[in-house]
């Protein structure tokens, strides 16, 4: 490829630069300043003292063992087929994902996955909204150290467009409370669902703060 002769030119023009700077500032500073007067802002870091920091971060280690465990995870993974069981192998016969993250074609989750759990051993677990996350928003937590999980989960535009509000309001809805209810044989994760609640209100409520790893 030969030098491009514009280049140079470019340089010898400060004026050029300062404008193309100030410009991108004035962008920059109104890109932000439209956020802030948005909703969308999950949780602001202006304010946050030093000891709600640290109990936020201390909540979000009770949070990610939790989010970490089977009964989460399995629907979380990081490819597009769901995983099964305590030690988390692929699901049999590979159902995947699809666009909506309801299966595809004849493997559709809800041909198996009922309303409710399916009676007896190794029988499918069910919810009415029983599916992975979508293709364009895959809300990965298998493989996530503790820090990725805490900063994707505050990331609005990668928790499936959550709010704080909605974020909270999320600890309760039915597919989360299914964790605790898999049917016979499924242990539930390793804290209780009521101090979960209470250990992920706080963590958002005190900053979302992501531990430093
Ligand atoms: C052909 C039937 C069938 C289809 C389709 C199907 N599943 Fe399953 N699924 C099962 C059965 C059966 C089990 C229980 C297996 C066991 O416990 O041995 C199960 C278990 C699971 C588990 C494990 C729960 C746990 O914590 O161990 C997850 C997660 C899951 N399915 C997700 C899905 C998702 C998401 C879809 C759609 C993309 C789907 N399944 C499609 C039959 C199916
Ligand atoms: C049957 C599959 C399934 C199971 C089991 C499941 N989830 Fe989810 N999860 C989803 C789907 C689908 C979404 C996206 C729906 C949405 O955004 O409202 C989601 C979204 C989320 C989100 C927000 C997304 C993010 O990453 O920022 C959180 C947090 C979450 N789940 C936590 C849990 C926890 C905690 C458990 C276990 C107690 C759990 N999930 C079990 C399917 C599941």
């Amino acid at each position: 490829m030969e030098k491009a002769p514009g280049k140079k030119s470019f340089i010898q023009h400060p004026k050029l630069i300062i404008t193309t700077i100030v410009v991108a500032t004035v962008i920059g500073l109104s890109a932000s300043g439209l956020n802030s007067e948005n909703e969308t802002i999950v949780v602001k870091h202006d304010n946050i003292s030093q000891a709600d920091s640290i109990a936020s971060v201390t909540a979000f280690e009770k949070v990610y063992k939790v989010l970490m465990s089977p009964r989460c995870m399995n629907c979380h993974p990081a490819g597009d087929i769901p995983l099964q069981g305590d030690d988390s192998h692929l699901h049999a016969m590979s159902p995947v994902r699809g666009h909506d993250g309801k299966g595809l074609y004849s493997m559709k989750c809800s041909n198996c996955h009922q309303p409710t759990n399916s009676p007896g051993l190794n029988t499918p677990p069910g919810n009415p909204k029983w599916a992975l996350p979508p293709a364009d928003m895959k809300m990965v937590f298998e493989g996530k150290s503790a820090r990725e999980l805490a900063l994707q989960i505050m990331d609005y535009n990668k928790n499936g467009h959550k709010t704080r509000a909605q974020l909270i309001e999320h600890a309760r809805d039915t597919l989360v409370k299914a964790g605790w209810n898999m049917g016979e044989g499924r242990k539930p994760p390793p804290v209780p669902y009521n101090e979960f609640v209470a250990a992920w209100d706080e963590w958002i409520n005190k900053g979302g703060i992501a531990p430093a790893k």
